[in-house]
Order: C-alpha cells, then sequence, then structure tokens
C-alpha cells in the first residue's frame, strides 16, 4: 500500500498565524484550498469538528464538488448525529464525490467540550458509545434487509438503507491516544490517527493497536496515520530562524492570555504530547515541541522543522515504523500546503517508488 497524504480543510484565510476573528467561511478560499490539495497530490483532506465551529457536512460536500481525486474525512463525534443518519449522510457524500468519503471518529475528549452539545457519558461509555456506533454503521451500509438494534446507547427497529457507498462500505477512522482508542480503534477501526510523537513513543503506540487488532480477532490491523506540522524553508538554517517566528506569533495570538498555558487538558493524547515536552525541545532528528507548549497541546501541535531534505528523510523514518498516512499541514495554511506539494510530496514517492522497484535479494 502506497503512503498517503492529508491536509486539513481550511474554510477561509484566518490561520494561526495571522488570525481573522470571527471570519465567515470564503467560498472562493476552501475551493482554492481544496483544489491546491487536489492539484498538488494531497490524497485526503480533514474537515474538522469543534462545538463551536463550522458544519463539516456542508463543508465536505462542497469540497466534493469542487475536486477530483481528494477524499474527504468527516470528522464526527457520535453525540452529534443518530447512527442511522450518518451511515445514510456518509453514503450520500460518498456517492455524490464519486467513493471519496471517509469517516473519523472522535470518542470526545474533555467532558466540558462534550457537554456543550448535551453530552454527559464519562469517557469510558463514550468510547463503548463509539464501539456500537461503528457496528450500526457498517451494518447500515452492508444490510440489505430492515434490521432491528438493541444496544446499551441505541435500540431502533426495522431500519432500511436504501443508500449505500460506492465500493460497499466508507473506510473508518479513529483517533486518540488512551487506552479505549487503542482497544475500539485497534478492534474497529480501518485507519487509526495518531498525533506527532517521537519514533519511539510512536513505535509503542503502533504496537498497542496491533496487539488490539490481534486480541480481537482481526486478520488484518488499521492502517497508521500519523500528524504533523512542518515548519520548512531552502536550508535547515532558516528553517530554524523561521520556527522561532512562528513560535512568537503563535505565542502572541494565543487565545485568552499571552504565555498562559491554560489548564490540564482531559484527552490522553494531549497529555502525552505536553508530557513529551517537558523532556525537551527536539526530538529525533526535527521534531520540535515547542508548539506543543505554546498551543497547550490543542489539536496536533508538533512540528517538523527544517529543509524539505530533512522533512522527507523524517518523513520516511516514519514510513519505516509501518506509518501509512502521513497528515501535514503548516502555520501559513494555503502557501504551506503548496510548498509541501512541491518539495515534500513527491520526493518522499519518489524514494518509496524506488525502494519498490529495488528487487528484493
Ligand atoms: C488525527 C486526529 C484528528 C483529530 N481530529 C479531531 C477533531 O476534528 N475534533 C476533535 O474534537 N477532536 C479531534 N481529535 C482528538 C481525539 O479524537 C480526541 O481527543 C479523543 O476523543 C480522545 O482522545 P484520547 O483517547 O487520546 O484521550 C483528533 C485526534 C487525532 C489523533
Amino acid at each position: 500500500m502506497p503512503v498517503e497524504f492529508i491536509s486539513l480543510t481550511f474554510p477561509n484565510a484566518s490561520t494561526e498565524l495571522k488570525p481573522i476573528p470571527n471570519a465567515r467561511i470564503d467560498p472562493e478560499y476552501l475551493e482554492r484550498y481544496a483544489r491546491n490539495l487536489d492539484d498538488y497530490g494531497f490524497n485526503y483532506t480533514l474537515v474538522p469538528y469543534d462545538s463551536s465551529y463550522f458544519d463539516p457536512w456542508t463543508v465536505g460536500a462542497t469540497i466534493a464538488a469542487k475536486t477530483k481525486r481528494l477524499k474527504i474525512i468527516i470528522a464526527l463525534r457520535p453525540n452529534t448525529l443518530y447512527p442511522t443518519v450518518a451511515a445514510r449522510a456518509l453514503a450520500t457524500l460518498d456517492q455524490l464525490s464519486s467513493g471519496r468519503a471517509v469517516v473519523h471518529f472522535i470518542a470526545g475528549g474533555s467532558d466540558a467540550e462534550q457537554a456543550k452539545e448535551g453530552d454527559f457519558l464519562t469517557k469510558e461509555q463514550r468510547y463503548a458509545r463509539l464501539e456500537e456506533y461503528i457496528r450500526i454503521l457498517r451494518r447500515a451500509w452492508d444490510s440489505p434487509d430492515p434490521f432491528d438494534w438493541d444496544g446499551t446507547y441505541y435500540q431502533f427497529k426495522q431500519f432500511t438503507n436504501k443508500v449505500r457507498p460506492i465500493n460497499k462500505t466508507i473506510p473508518v477512522s479513529v483517533g486518540g491516544s488512551s487506552d479505549d482508542a487503542y482497544r475500539i480503534g485497534g478492534a474497529l477501526a480501518d485507519i487509526f490517527g495518531l498525533w506527532g510523537e517521537p519514533l519511539k513513543e510512536t513505535k509503542q503506540q503502533i504496537d498497542k493497536i496491533y496487539a488490539a487488532a490481534e486480541s480481537a480477532g482481526r486478520s488484518d490491523r488499521p492502517r497508521i496515520w500519523v500528524t504533523f506540522r512542518p515548519i520548512i524553508a531552502e536550508t535547515d538554517e532558516l528553517a530554524w530562524a523561521k520556527a522561532y517566528r512562528t513560535l512568537d506569533a503563535l505565542k502572541a495570538n494565543r487565545p485568552g492570555s499571552q504565555g498562559n498555558t491554560g489548564g490540564a487538558p482531559q484527552n490522553v493524547g494531549s497529555q502525552r504530547l505536553l508530557d513529551i515536552a517537558a523532556r525537551g525541545e527536539v526530538q529525533d532528528r526535527a521534531l520540535w515541541y515547542p508548539t506543543v507548549v505554546a498551543t497547550n497541546a490543542r489539536g496536533a501541535s508538533t512540528a517538523l522543522v527544517g529543509s524539505a531534505q530533512t522533512i522527507v528523510d523524517s518523513i520516511l523514518d516514519y514510513v519505516d515504523l509501518g506509518a501509512e498516512l502521513i497528515s501535514i499541514r503548516g502555520y501559513d495554511n494555503l502557501n504551506d500546503a503548496i510548498d509541501y506539494g512541491r518539495y515534500i510530496l513527491p520526493p518522499v514517492r519518489e524514494v518509496l517508488q524506488g525502494r519498490e522497484a529495488k528487487p528484493t535479494a
């Protein structure tokens, strides 16, 4: 399976470096950004979810209409949509896009964030609900006949689905770094999403996911997705200068008070990033953690700093660990996506094709 690249969807020109407060969707920007991803060879774009943010379904459908190859990953929290509705919404998007829909599940990492939309389950319960939810979606996509469901979180009778995915099913991704995430994602996900940790810790996480897949009796395993925020320039030296300018802007623009790191995040993924950040600024070749601290590990925040060659080599280190999906997005969103499309995606693919072409001894 070749390595594939993921970006994040940006609906307007607001960035963490130059935020535009309360910016509306800019349809032209959304289209330009998505078309650039398509043209420069990104394989996927994640449409994120937040209780205060734009609706991923309409944004995702717009991207589908404006692009040809790009796959659209809809971030979905089970509490926000009944599973039979989600099954048909995803299959509808899949048909509209000729088979380009993917779903990325978020069990919910913060009680306070979940409560904003009426979800008062514990995190353990949220993962149990997620498991039931994924099983319902797969049944809905697969079952030609009406079916009943009598689960802990969902009960319904004689649900009939007439909206089928183009390729029988839709890839299901799960993200998280808690034991429950490994267990549920390992057992059920086609793709498992991780944030940017050092090679050693990433390997440990991959081993846990694979072990969970095996104990669930699977003969296959989830494809691994890792996430970075590359800061690239012509040379390593220039990239480091750019990294410190980026850090200054992040600190200055942080919502709330400057320099205040906020409360401890509840989700394990962010806690792990902050623990690693406390061990030192740079890990491995070029994995940089001050951006994690400056944003209190809010979302994917680990940088990779260096020339294109350094970033390519760093990405290949993760490919060698078993990562098949590489998510890269920068801080100057559109320009960085174009830079990656020109200087990162082609050489990574070239190296991998060269390896495939070599006869094995
Ligand atoms: C690649 C990736 C993408 C994510 N996208 C989102 C998102 O769009 N919205 C969101 O609320 N959480 C997102 N998350 C966060 C986790 O899914 C969330 O914190 C999880 O429910 C609980 O995390 P934990 O198992 O690490 O404690 C993402 C996580 C990963 C790894």
